[in-house]
This record gives structure tokens, sequence and C-alpha cells, in this order.
């Protein structure tokens, strides 16, 4: 299909129209999965992105996906049943059993459907994919490629979209969505090379733009993952659910925060006290090293908090017994990775970790078809919440929700704009209609008009405005905040201090000004804007976390240490209204798997 664009303006003030059936924001192993598959039914679609779609957290993610595919000896008998239980237990029976059923089910031909693009995973001697074990899973499940898993993913699925035609407009920033009559009619973003704005007329928008890790200090995520996504979500009036489940990763490079993947652990690797003692045998006695994230986190956080820990900040994390064979074999990535920041060579010496933010359980409310509760709009991957990982995250199961979910919000967005009408799309205003004539008539060219125009006034205040306070401080600060105050425990009093520096920090966003003016390349206004939607975002974190009185999963209040179903079995959803968060709560949908008490 054509991109129509229509210049209504000349010089550095230019705006831009483009029509499209489908937008996707985001350009990580989500947004690629559904383009491919939109495309593959015939649609038009552009995927706008504001980094380079290579550049997506997708890339960064090492251990592996999982897939019921019983590849593993001793795993001839791992079923999508199996997979769903550990699942669903794995996530503090928070998860809603029916979609957690299709990503199961879902799994073994969304891995096949990788390979079969392309792929290259790791191979068992018999020439079928690699399998390992990861934690809390009943059997080795974890397919992978080394330790560069989302890297061989998302490079598969670029070349595929690639190739299938789907448009990108890449380093755009998306600064609003665009609505009319409740439906979400498209969305409005700036070309970070030369400021420009574009209003993109579509019938689906999908958001797919990842988590909000770095809102926190100490996280493994890549600089852009701000909750861009769920903040315009959030901004048009959309329910953020389960927002105050974040992940802590057990094992993060000390000093750096990268990543030190799960498969280290799955690969044998034994974590360690100052004193020698494997301490897992006091928190999880059968499943040791391989407990779910958020009990080896907690683990670890509390023998580094007892004194246990060295320099009172990290455990040892020992892959020396595994052997250079195997570490240069499984965990190449991990060997460089430890090297080239830590100094240390694993084959050698323990590796330094200590915990830190890892991801985003909570994102944009959507049913398991992708749809959000606004018509036009849907959501797919860590934006999204579908919920599958309900209280904490499975490790595996995240490379899995983009490609399962981002295949089926795919279809789903290609079926829906199937089904509208015809017609011509309203002139966009130079007295000429350039419409290649597929767009229906309900998308009113308009209303992307005014808010193109509302967005331009917005974004020159922020330019022209005069304030005390840097980008850095703030968000420096934010971080801060939020992993000292609603880190890996959170109790009543800490939470209240946080409160407190949140609302200052809240204030302090409005008196932040820019030394550069200009439009091309203005970095300084990107990361203003990001650290508006992490604020934003920020919000729902802490409300949702405070008024939270029970233990569930990655949330840990040591002044209300057990589970309490009875009154918080639920999801939390954060409404944005008057400018403040306001939580109410829905109900999980359970199924065969029986709520029980978690032990490892
Ligand atoms: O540890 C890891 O390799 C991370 C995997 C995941 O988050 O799924």
């Amino acid at each position: 299909m054509n991109m129509n664009e229509n210049d209504v303006n000349g010089g550095p003030e230019i705006a831009q129209y483009h029509q499209h059936e489908i937008v996707i924001i985001g350009g990580g192993l989500a947004g690629l999965r559904a383009a491919y598959e939109a495309a593959t039914s015939g649609r038009d679609v552009v995927v706008v992105t504001k980094v380079h779609p290579l550049r997506s957290h997708s890339v960064a993610a090492q251990g592996g996906i999982n897939a019921a595919l019983g590849n593993a000896i001793g795993a001839e008998d791992d079923r999508w049943e199996s997979h769903a239980f550990d699942t669903v237990k794995g996530s503090d029976y928070l998860a809603d059993q029916d979609a957690v059923e299709v990503l199961t089910k879902e799994a073994p031909q969304a891995v096949i459907d990788m390979e079969w693009m392309g792929t290259v995973f790791s191979r068992t001697e018999e020439g079928k994919i690699a399998q390992r074990p990861f934690g809390g899973a009943g059997f080795p499940r974890t397919c992978y490629a080394a330790d560069r898993t989302g890297h061989n993913l998302l490079h598969t699925l670029y070349e595929q979209v690639v190739g299938k035609g789907v448009r990108f407009l890449e380093e755009y920033f998306v600064t609003s969505l665009v609505t009319e009559g409740g439906r979400c009619i498209g969305c409005i973003a700036m070309n970070t090379a030369d400021g420009s704005f574009h209003g993109i007329s579509a019938q689906a928008v999908l958001l797919a733009t990842g988590g909000y890790g770095r809102i926190f200090a100490r996280s493994t995520n890549a600089l852009i993952n701000n909750g861009d996504g769920a903040a315009l979500a959030y901004k048009a009036g959309l329910p953020l659910e389960d927002m105050e489940f974040v992940q802590f990763h057990p094992t993060t490079l000390y000093g750096t925060s990268i990543l030190i993947t799960e498969g280290a652990r799955g690969e044998g690797g034994l974590l360690f006290n100052n004193k020698g003692e494997r301490f897992m045998k006091d928190y999880a006695p059968k499943a040791m090293e391989l407990a779910p994230r958020d009990i080896v986190a907690r683990a670890i956080q509390q023998e580094i908090d007892h004194g246990r820990g060295f320099e009172n900040e990290y455990v040892h994390l020992d892959l020396t017994h595994l052997g250079a064979e195997k570490i240069n074999e499984r965990l190449p990535g991990i060997r460089q990775i430890t090297m080239d920041f830590a100094g240390i060579d694993p084959i050698k010496e323990p590796i330094p970790i200590q915990p830190g933010q890892h991801y985003s359980m909570g994102g944009v409310a959507c049913s398991s078809a992708g749809r959000t509760p606004m018509d036009g709009l849907y959501a797919a991957g860590e934006a999204s919440c579908v919920s599958v990982h309900g209280a904490n995250r499975l490790g595996g199961n995240s490379l899995l929700e983009a490609v399962v979910y981002g295949k089926i919000v795919g279809r789903t967005m290609a079926d829906d704009v199937s089904q509208l009408p015809e017609g011509g799309m309203e002139n966009p205003g130079d007295g000429k209609d350039t419409s290649d004539g597929n767009i229906g008539e309900q998308y009113s060219l308009k209303a992307v008009q005014e808010t193109l125009e509302q967005e331009r006034s917005r974004i020159q205040n922020l330019l022209n405005k005069e304030g005390t306070f840097r980008i850095h401080e703030v968000r420096d600060s934010l971080q801060r905040t939020m992993f000292d105050h609603f880190g890996v425990f959170r109790d009543e009093q800490t939470m209240v201090l946080g409160l407190e520096r949140y609302n200052e920090l809240k204030d302090q966003l409005q008196k932040v000004s820019l030394n550069y003016k200009g439009r091309e390349f203005n970095q300084s206004l990107i990361h203003l804007l990001e650290l508006e939607y992490m604020v934003m975002i920020a919000e729902t974190v802490t409300h949702g976390a405070f008024l939270r009185k029970e233990s569930r999963g990655s949330h840990f209040r040591p002044d209300y240490p057990t589970r309490d179903d009875e009154n918080f079995l639920f999801h939390s959803m954060a409404y944005l209204k008057n400018g403040i968060t306001e939580i109410e709560y829905a109900p999980v949908t359970l199924g065969k798997f029986p709520v029980k008490e978690r032990v490892y």
C-alpha cells in the first residue's frame, strides 16, 4: 500500500500525514511478530520505533524461550499442561489461567515457526532444538541459542518483516495516541532527526513498546525501556494492570547491572555467600538455585542484608566447575561480558552478582486476543498485561509471550481491519484528496490534525520553559527512590517515605528546563518526554504496591509477609483520574490448577 504523505506546512515546522491500515508502535520481538502476521494476511503495516528495530531490548534476552518440546534427556514426558502448571504456580496464582493455556499450548509451534524462519538454535546431539533447565520449571524446557537467544530471534524476524514489505518509521518518538468517539484512530510521532511532526492514521494501533524497567535504578533493561506504551494508553484513559509487580532478576553483574543469564544456573552454576555456603538450601531446599526468580532474588538480598555478602553488596555465582568447553559453548556472551565489564574470567573465578530490576509484569490491560478496552487499540509483549505472568514471571516465558501473543494480535488486527467498512479518507487540508481509498470514513484526519497541533504546541512549550531542574537530576532521583523504596522488599514505612519523595519529584518535573532548544536530534527533548512517561508510570507502581497489603510473587511486604487470597487474589487496575492514579481491582481467571501454597 502507498504511504500518503502530505506536507501542510513548510520549513522546520513541517507536518506530515501518513495513513496505514495497521500501525505498530515498537520494533521489538512482539511488534515484529505482529507485523509479520498482519503483513502475511495482506494488510498494510507500518512500524513506528524510537530506535532501529535491532536495537530493541529483545536483542538483549539471553537464556532462552520455553516450549514443551520434550527434547532434553529426562524431559520426554513434558507437555503443555506441565508448562501451564509451572507458569501458574510461578505467578503465585495471579496469572489468568485461560491466557496461560493459550501461551503454553501455542509455545511449541511458536518456536518451530521461528526455527523455520531461520533462527539458529543450539542443538542436541540428535540435531533437535536444545533445551536447558530454568527456574521454576518441572522439566528442562528452555530452548536456546547459546546465551544470545533474543539476538537470534530478533534478527530473524527483522529480516522476515523487511522481506514482507512492512514500512518502518525509525527513530520516531510517539508522543500521543489519537482518539475519536472512544476509538483509537492513530498516533502522533516526532522524527528525532529533524523534529518534524507526523500524524499517522490507522484502523488498528498496536502498543508493543516493552516494559518500564528504567524507572528503577539498577536495571538490566536498555535505556529505552521507559514505559512509553503504557503511558500512552494511560494518558488516553485506559487501565494499567498489576503495575506493582516488578521482577528483580537474581543475577546481575555487580557494578553494572548487566544481566547474567539464569541459563548460567541452568547449566549448573552455583550461588555462594561469604561463608562459602550454598545458601539456597535455606530458602528453596529442593529447587535450590533453580527456584523462581522472586525467591532467589529475595534470598540473595537477604544474605547481603544480613552480612553474608561480599563487601555488603553481592554474592558469588560460581561457574568454574563447569569447565572451559561448556562455558565457551553455552555461555560465551556471559564470559565476554564478565571479562569486559568486571575483568573476571568465569572459567577461573566466580562472578559477583546482585539482584537488579529485570521485567515488568504489569502493563496495558488486554484480552488474550490482544484487544484493549478501547476499540482500535491493541497491546502485546512486555508492554501488555494479558495476564500470563501474574505476580512473578518464569524465566524463558518473556520471549515466548512476545512471539505467541505477537502472532495472535497480528491476526486479531488483520481480522478486525478486514471487517471495517471501506471508504475514502477525509481531506487532509490542502484541498486535494491524497487517500488511496482504503481507509474507512470514520477515521477522520481532522482528529489527527487537531491532536498533532496540540502536541506541537505542548512540545514547543516544553522547549520554551524556564526552570531550575535538569532532566538527569529528576530521573536519577526517581530511579533511586523506586529502587530503595519499592524494590525487592517494601514495607509501609519505607513506602511512605518513598511516596513523599515521589511527590516532590513529580513537582520538580514541572520545573525541568532544557538547555538545547533546537529541533534536530534533540535527545534532551526525547529524554524529557520519556521522563514524563516514567514519572506517570512510577505512580501506578507506588500506589499499587502501597495498597496491596500482602506478599505475592515479586511483591514482598515484610509487614504483610503472607499471601492473602481472600482480599488480594485480584488484579489491580490503575486509572488516571484528574492527574492522579486510582486503583481498582478485577477478578483473576482461575482454572484447572487450584490455588495452593507455593513450595519449591
Ligand atoms: O536470565 C535470562 O536469560 C533471562 C531470561 C528471561 O528473562 O526470560
